[in-house]
Protein backbone atom coordinates (compact mmCIF):
# COMPACT_ATOMS: atom_id res chain seq x y z
CA UNK A 1 0.00 0.00 0.00
CA UNK A 2 1.15 3.43 -0.86
CA UNK A 3 0.31 6.63 1.29
CA UNK A 4 -1.12 9.27 -1.41
CA UNK A 5 -1.64 11.56 1.61
CA UNK A 6 0.26 14.93 1.32
CA UNK A 7 2.83 13.52 3.61
CA UNK A 8 3.86 11.47 0.30
CA UNK A 9 4.78 14.63 -0.95
CA UNK A 10 8.47 16.16 -0.84
CA UNK A 11 8.89 20.10 -0.23
CA UNK A 12 11.09 21.16 -3.35
CA UNK A 13 14.62 22.40 -2.22
CA UNK A 14 16.37 22.61 -5.28
CA UNK A 15 15.70 23.62 -8.88
CA UNK A 16 17.59 23.39 -12.10
CA UNK A 17 16.20 26.41 -14.62
CA UNK A 18 17.05 25.25 -18.21
CA UNK A 19 17.52 28.66 -20.29
CA UNK A 20 19.46 31.62 -19.06
CA UNK A 21 17.30 34.21 -21.40
CA UNK A 22 15.17 36.94 -20.12
CA UNK A 23 12.43 33.99 -18.48
CA UNK A 24 14.90 31.47 -17.30
CA UNK A 25 17.02 34.49 -15.43
CA UNK A 26 13.98 35.51 -14.14
CA UNK A 27 12.66 32.07 -12.39
CA UNK A 28 16.15 31.15 -11.34
CA UNK A 29 16.30 34.91 -9.61
CA UNK A 30 13.11 34.70 -7.75
CA UNK A 31 13.77 30.55 -6.71
CA UNK A 32 17.00 31.99 -5.41
CA UNK A 33 15.46 35.40 -3.61
CA UNK A 34 13.08 32.85 -1.99
CA UNK A 35 15.97 30.96 -0.78
CA UNK A 36 15.79 27.65 -3.07
CA UNK A 37 18.94 26.49 -4.72
CA UNK A 38 18.97 26.97 -8.02
CA UNK A 39 21.32 25.78 -10.74
CA UNK A 40 21.27 27.67 -14.24
CA UNK A 41 22.03 26.46 -17.05
CA UNK A 42 22.50 27.15 -20.77
CA UNK A 43 24.63 25.96 -23.16
CA UNK A 44 27.89 28.57 -23.00
CA UNK A 45 29.42 30.60 -20.55
CA UNK A 46 28.16 33.74 -22.92
CA UNK A 47 24.84 32.96 -22.40
CA UNK A 48 24.89 31.90 -18.70
CA UNK A 49 26.60 35.48 -18.23
CA UNK A 50 23.98 37.27 -20.37
CA UNK A 51 21.49 35.45 -17.91
CA UNK A 52 23.85 36.85 -14.56
CA UNK A 53 23.57 40.29 -16.05
CA UNK A 54 19.74 39.94 -16.18
CA UNK A 55 19.51 39.14 -12.77
CA UNK A 56 22.02 41.15 -11.40
CA UNK A 57 20.20 44.24 -12.77
CA UNK A 58 17.21 42.84 -11.47
CA UNK A 59 17.80 42.03 -8.20
CA UNK A 60 19.83 45.25 -7.27
CA UNK A 61 16.13 47.24 -8.49
CA UNK A 62 14.46 44.25 -5.99
CA UNK A 63 16.72 45.52 -2.77
CA UNK A 64 16.13 48.61 -3.60
CA UNK A 65 12.71 48.41 -3.08
CA UNK A 66 12.80 46.11 0.13
CA UNK A 67 15.40 48.02 1.85
CA UNK A 68 15.09 51.69 0.65
CA UNK A 69 17.26 53.62 2.92
CA UNK A 70 20.13 50.76 3.96
CA UNK A 71 22.66 50.43 1.46
CA UNK A 72 24.18 47.87 3.79
CA UNK A 73 21.03 45.52 3.73
CA UNK A 74 20.43 45.88 0.24
CA UNK A 75 23.52 44.21 -0.60
CA UNK A 76 23.34 41.66 1.82
CA UNK A 77 20.11 40.80 0.30
CA UNK A 78 22.04 40.83 -3.14
CA UNK A 79 24.73 38.72 -1.77
CA UNK A 80 22.47 35.83 -0.39
CA UNK A 81 20.73 35.65 -3.31
CA UNK A 82 23.82 35.10 -5.27
CA UNK A 83 24.41 32.73 -2.80
CA UNK A 84 21.84 30.49 -3.88
CA UNK A 85 22.60 30.52 -7.46
CA UNK A 86 25.13 27.95 -9.18
CA UNK A 87 25.56 27.90 -13.18
CA UNK A 88 26.31 24.91 -15.66
CA UNK A 89 26.60 24.17 -19.07
CA UNK A 90 25.09 20.06 -18.63
CA UNK A 91 21.73 19.90 -17.43
CA UNK A 92 21.89 16.34 -17.15
CA UNK A 93 25.37 16.68 -15.27
CA UNK A 94 23.53 18.74 -12.30
CA UNK A 95 20.01 17.14 -12.47
CA UNK A 96 21.04 14.23 -10.27
CA UNK A 97 20.10 16.71 -7.29
CA UNK A 98 17.36 18.20 -8.26
CA UNK A 99 13.31 18.18 -6.80
CA UNK A 100 12.36 20.28 -9.62
CA UNK A 101 13.58 21.23 -13.55
CA UNK A 102 12.12 24.31 -14.69
CA UNK A 103 12.24 24.58 -18.45
CA UNK A 104 12.49 27.77 -20.27
CA UNK A 105 14.60 26.89 -23.88
CA UNK A 106 13.61 28.02 -27.34
CA UNK A 107 10.15 27.24 -28.34
CA UNK A 108 11.05 24.23 -30.23
CA UNK A 109 9.59 20.92 -29.49
CA UNK A 110 12.20 18.48 -30.83
CA UNK A 111 14.98 20.93 -28.86
CA UNK A 112 12.09 20.37 -25.78
CA UNK A 113 11.98 16.94 -26.24
CA UNK A 114 15.55 15.70 -26.67
CA UNK A 115 16.45 17.39 -23.41
CA UNK A 116 13.88 16.26 -21.51
CA UNK A 117 14.42 12.73 -22.80
CA UNK A 118 18.11 12.97 -21.91
CA UNK A 119 16.94 14.66 -18.33
CA UNK A 120 14.71 11.79 -17.52
CA UNK A 121 17.22 9.18 -18.07
CA UNK A 122 19.67 11.41 -15.34
CA UNK A 123 16.99 12.65 -13.04
CA UNK A 124 16.03 10.60 -9.76
CA UNK A 125 12.25 9.63 -9.68
CA UNK A 126 11.02 11.88 -7.23
CA UNK A 127 11.90 14.98 -9.45
CA UNK A 128 9.47 17.31 -10.95
CA UNK A 129 10.10 18.45 -14.73
CA UNK A 130 8.14 21.64 -16.10
CA UNK A 131 8.07 23.87 -18.99
CA UNK A 132 7.19 27.70 -19.41
CA UNK A 133 6.42 27.36 -22.87
CA UNK A 134 3.86 29.71 -23.94
CA UNK A 135 2.99 28.13 -27.31
CA UNK A 136 3.56 24.09 -26.96
CA UNK A 137 1.52 21.55 -25.45
CA UNK A 138 2.77 20.45 -22.26
CA UNK A 139 1.90 16.80 -23.15
CA UNK A 140 3.51 16.55 -26.34
CA UNK A 141 6.79 17.87 -24.61
CA UNK A 142 6.36 15.30 -22.14
CA UNK A 143 5.48 12.18 -24.00
CA UNK A 144 9.11 10.98 -25.02
CA UNK A 145 9.62 10.71 -21.00
CA UNK A 146 8.24 7.47 -19.25
CA UNK A 147 4.94 7.47 -17.84
CA UNK A 148 6.26 8.15 -14.39
CA UNK A 149 8.02 11.30 -15.19
CA UNK A 150 4.44 11.99 -17.02
CA UNK A 151 3.17 11.81 -14.04
CA UNK A 152 5.41 14.28 -12.45
CA UNK A 153 5.55 16.93 -15.82
CA UNK A 154 3.44 19.90 -15.67
CA UNK A 155 3.40 23.37 -17.10
CA UNK A 156 4.47 25.99 -15.18
CA UNK A 157 4.28 29.46 -17.10
CA UNK A 158 5.22 32.62 -15.73
CA UNK A 159 4.62 35.90 -16.69
CA UNK A 160 7.48 38.64 -17.88
CA UNK A 161 9.29 40.65 -16.15
CA UNK A 162 9.43 37.51 -13.76
CA UNK A 163 10.69 39.50 -10.49
CA UNK A 164 7.37 41.70 -11.03
CA UNK A 165 4.65 39.58 -12.04
CA UNK A 166 2.70 37.61 -9.58
CA UNK A 167 0.98 35.18 -11.36
CA UNK A 168 2.39 31.69 -12.55
CA UNK A 169 0.08 28.67 -14.35
CA UNK A 170 0.23 25.33 -13.11
CA UNK A 171 -0.44 23.31 -16.36
CA UNK A 172 -2.11 19.86 -16.05
CA UNK A 173 -1.87 17.33 -18.30
CA UNK A 174 -4.13 14.19 -18.16
CA UNK A 175 -1.45 12.48 -16.58
CA UNK A 176 -0.61 14.90 -13.62
CA UNK A 177 -0.69 13.46 -9.97
CA UNK A 178 -2.24 15.32 -7.29
CA UNK A 179 1.27 15.05 -5.12
CA UNK A 180 2.88 16.45 -8.15
CA UNK A 181 0.28 19.18 -8.54
CA UNK A 182 0.22 20.62 -5.00
CA UNK A 183 4.27 20.53 -4.76
CA UNK A 184 4.10 22.82 -7.95
CA UNK A 185 1.26 25.08 -5.83
CA UNK A 186 3.35 25.35 -2.76
CA UNK A 187 6.42 26.15 -4.35
CA UNK A 188 4.94 28.71 -6.47
CA UNK A 189 3.91 30.22 -2.84
CA UNK A 190 7.27 30.15 -1.53
CA UNK A 191 8.48 32.15 -4.49
CA UNK A 192 6.01 34.56 -3.41
CA UNK A 193 3.43 34.54 -6.46
CA UNK A 194 -0.39 33.12 -6.56
CA UNK A 195 -0.85 30.17 -9.27
CA UNK A 196 -3.98 29.53 -11.08
CA UNK A 197 -4.65 25.86 -12.55
CA UNK A 198 -5.37 25.18 -15.64
CA UNK A 199 -5.54 22.32 -18.39
CA UNK A 200 -3.19 21.71 -21.32
CA UNK A 201 -4.92 24.01 -23.92
CA UNK A 202 -3.57 26.66 -26.19
CA UNK A 203 -2.54 29.99 -24.30
CA UNK A 204 -3.82 28.61 -21.03
CA UNK A 205 -5.63 31.04 -19.26
CA UNK A 206 -3.68 34.11 -19.83
CA UNK A 207 -2.07 34.21 -23.59
CA UNK A 208 -5.92 32.98 -24.36
CA UNK A 209 -7.42 35.70 -24.14
CA UNK A 210 -4.42 37.95 -24.33
CA UNK A 211 -2.98 36.97 -27.56
CA UNK A 212 -6.47 37.80 -29.26
CA UNK A 213 -6.60 41.49 -27.93
CA UNK A 214 -3.02 42.01 -28.92
CA UNK A 215 -3.71 40.70 -32.35
CA UNK A 216 -6.70 42.92 -32.43
CA UNK A 217 -5.67 45.67 -31.68
CA UNK A 218 -2.98 45.49 -34.54
CA UNK A 219 -6.20 44.75 -37.11
CA UNK A 220 -7.50 47.92 -35.82
CA UNK A 221 -4.31 49.81 -37.15
CA UNK A 222 -4.33 47.68 -40.53
CA UNK A 223 -7.57 48.40 -40.93
CA UNK A 224 -6.83 52.54 -40.49
CA UNK A 225 -9.41 52.98 -37.76
CA UNK A 226 -7.11 54.40 -34.54
CA UNK A 227 -3.45 54.89 -34.65
CA UNK A 228 -0.77 53.14 -32.81
CA UNK A 229 -0.17 55.58 -30.03
CA UNK A 230 -3.95 56.22 -29.41
CA UNK A 231 -4.80 52.39 -29.47
CA UNK A 232 -2.27 52.39 -26.11
CA UNK A 233 -3.77 55.42 -24.60
CA UNK A 234 -7.13 54.38 -25.17
CA UNK A 235 -6.53 51.13 -23.44
CA UNK A 236 -4.22 52.36 -20.43
CA UNK A 237 -7.00 55.17 -19.51
CA UNK A 238 -9.60 53.76 -20.47
CA UNK A 239 -9.15 49.78 -19.31
CA UNK A 240 -7.30 50.45 -16.59
CA UNK A 241 -4.16 48.23 -18.18
CA UNK A 242 -0.53 49.16 -17.45
CA UNK A 243 0.48 49.03 -20.82
CA UNK A 244 -1.50 49.46 -24.19
CA UNK A 245 -1.76 46.10 -26.29
CA UNK A 246 1.23 47.86 -28.74
CA UNK A 247 3.50 48.67 -26.49
CA UNK A 248 2.83 45.15 -24.73
CA UNK A 249 3.20 43.51 -28.39
CA UNK A 250 6.92 44.79 -28.65
CA UNK A 251 7.30 43.80 -25.23
CA UNK A 252 6.63 40.05 -24.92
CA UNK A 253 8.77 40.15 -28.63
CA UNK A 254 6.78 40.70 -31.78
CA UNK A 255 8.66 36.72 -32.88
CA UNK A 256 6.98 36.04 -29.86
CA UNK A 257 3.57 37.01 -30.44
CA UNK A 258 4.02 35.95 -34.26
CA UNK A 259 4.74 32.08 -33.13
CA UNK A 260 1.88 31.74 -30.71
CA UNK A 261 -0.33 32.32 -33.24
CA UNK A 262 1.10 30.44 -36.15
CA UNK A 263 1.09 27.25 -33.40
CA UNK A 264 -2.66 27.81 -32.78
CA UNK A 265 -3.09 27.85 -36.31
CA UNK A 266 -1.45 24.92 -37.24
CA UNK A 267 -3.01 23.10 -33.67
CA UNK A 268 -6.56 24.37 -35.07
CA UNK A 269 -8.07 24.13 -32.07
CA UNK A 270 -9.03 28.22 -31.37
CA UNK A 271 -11.27 30.06 -33.34
CA UNK A 272 -10.16 31.10 -37.24
CA UNK A 273 -10.75 34.78 -36.61
CA UNK A 274 -8.41 34.87 -34.09
CA UNK A 275 -5.03 33.61 -35.61
CA UNK A 276 -5.70 35.60 -39.09
CA UNK A 277 -2.09 36.97 -39.80
CA UNK A 278 -1.43 40.53 -39.61
CA UNK A 279 0.92 41.88 -42.32
CA UNK A 280 3.08 44.55 -40.43
CA UNK A 281 3.41 41.59 -37.71
CA UNK A 282 4.94 39.57 -40.10
CA UNK A 283 7.25 42.38 -42.00
CA UNK A 284 8.40 43.62 -38.58
CA UNK A 285 9.80 39.76 -37.82
CA UNK A 286 10.87 38.82 -41.47
CA UNK A 287 13.25 42.02 -40.88
CA UNK A 288 14.17 40.76 -37.16
CA UNK A 289 12.47 44.08 -35.99
CA UNK A 290 11.04 41.88 -32.55
CA UNK A 291 10.22 44.89 -29.92
CA UNK A 292 11.77 45.97 -27.22
CA UNK A 293 14.62 43.44 -27.34
CA UNK A 294 16.26 44.38 -30.35
CA UNK A 295 15.36 48.30 -30.39
CA UNK A 296 12.65 48.09 -32.85
CA UNK A 297 8.94 46.95 -33.31
CA UNK A 298 6.31 48.85 -33.52
CA UNK A 299 8.03 51.83 -31.57
CA UNK A 300 11.96 52.27 -31.28
CA UNK A 301 13.62 52.24 -28.67
CA UNK A 302 17.07 53.58 -27.69
CA UNK A 303 18.84 50.25 -28.07
CA UNK A 304 17.95 46.82 -27.41
CA UNK A 305 15.78 47.00 -24.17
CA UNK A 306 16.40 50.51 -23.99
CA UNK A 307 13.50 53.62 -23.20
CA UNK A 308 11.35 54.16 -25.87
CA UNK A 309 12.08 57.29 -28.11
CA UNK A 310 9.37 56.91 -30.92
N1 LIG B 1 12.90 43.30 -11.93
C1 LIG B 1 12.47 43.59 -10.69
N2 LIG B 1 11.41 44.38 -10.45
C2 LIG B 1 10.75 44.90 -11.50
C3 LIG B 1 11.15 44.63 -12.83
C4 LIG B 1 12.29 43.79 -13.02
N3 LIG B 1 12.75 43.46 -14.22
N4 LIG B 1 10.33 45.28 -13.67
C5 LIG B 1 9.43 45.92 -12.90
N5 LIG B 1 9.67 45.70 -11.61
C6 LIG B 1 8.90 46.19 -10.48
C7 LIG B 1 9.31 47.55 -10.02
O1 LIG B 1 10.27 47.50 -9.00
C8 LIG B 1 8.00 48.14 -9.51
O2 LIG B 1 7.67 47.70 -8.22
P1 LIG B 1 6.69 48.55 -7.23
O3 LIG B 1 5.51 48.98 -8.03
O4 LIG B 1 6.37 47.61 -6.13
O5 LIG B 1 7.55 49.71 -6.83
C9 LIG B 1 6.97 47.53 -10.40
O6 LIG B 1 7.55 46.35 -10.93
C10 LIG B 1 6.55 48.48 -11.48
O7 LIG B 1 7.69 48.89 -12.20
P2 LIG B 1 7.99 50.37 -12.66
O8 LIG B 1 7.41 51.36 -11.69
O9 LIG B 1 9.41 50.51 -13.02
O10 LIG B 1 7.31 50.49 -14.07
P3 LIG B 1 5.81 50.38 -14.44
O11 LIG B 1 4.91 50.84 -13.36
O12 LIG B 1 5.77 51.03 -15.76
O13 LIG B 1 5.58 48.81 -14.59
C11 LIG B 1 5.58 46.75 -15.70
C12 LIG B 1 6.34 48.03 -15.44
C13 LIG B 1 5.52 45.93 -14.41
C14 LIG B 1 6.33 46.00 -16.77
C15 LIG B 1 4.11 47.14 -16.17
O14 LIG B 1 4.18 48.02 -17.24
C16 LIG B 1 3.28 45.95 -16.54
O15 LIG B 1 2.75 45.27 -15.72
N6 LIG B 1 3.13 45.72 -17.87
C17 LIG B 1 2.38 44.60 -18.40
C18 LIG B 1 3.24 43.38 -18.35
C19 LIG B 1 2.48 42.16 -18.80
O16 LIG B 1 1.31 42.17 -19.13
N7 LIG B 1 3.22 41.05 -18.82
C20 LIG B 1 2.69 39.80 -19.25
C21 LIG B 1 2.97 39.62 -20.69
S1 LIG B 1 2.40 38.07 -21.29
C22 LIG B 1 3.64 36.98 -20.90
O17 LIG B 1 4.65 37.30 -20.33
C23 LIG B 1 3.37 35.57 -21.28
C24 LIG B 1 4.29 35.06 -22.35
O18 LIG B 1 4.04 33.68 -22.47
C25 LIG B 1 4.10 35.75 -23.69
Amino acid sequence: HFSTTPSAQREIQSVIVVGAGLMGAGIAQVAAQAQLNVTMVDLSPDQLQKGRDIIAASVRRVAKKKFPDDEGKQSEYVDRTWSFIETGTKAEAVVAGADLVVEAIVENIDTKQKLFMSLDAAAPKHTIFTSNTSSLPIAEIAKVTSEDRQARFAGLHFFNPVPAMKLVEIVKTDKVDTETYQSLVDVTNRIGKTSVACKDTPGFIVNRLLVPYMMESLRIVERGEASLEDIDVAMKLGAGFPMGPIELSDFVGLDTLKSIVEGWAREGKVEPAFVKPVKQLTDLVAKGHFGRKTGKGFYEYVGPNGARVG
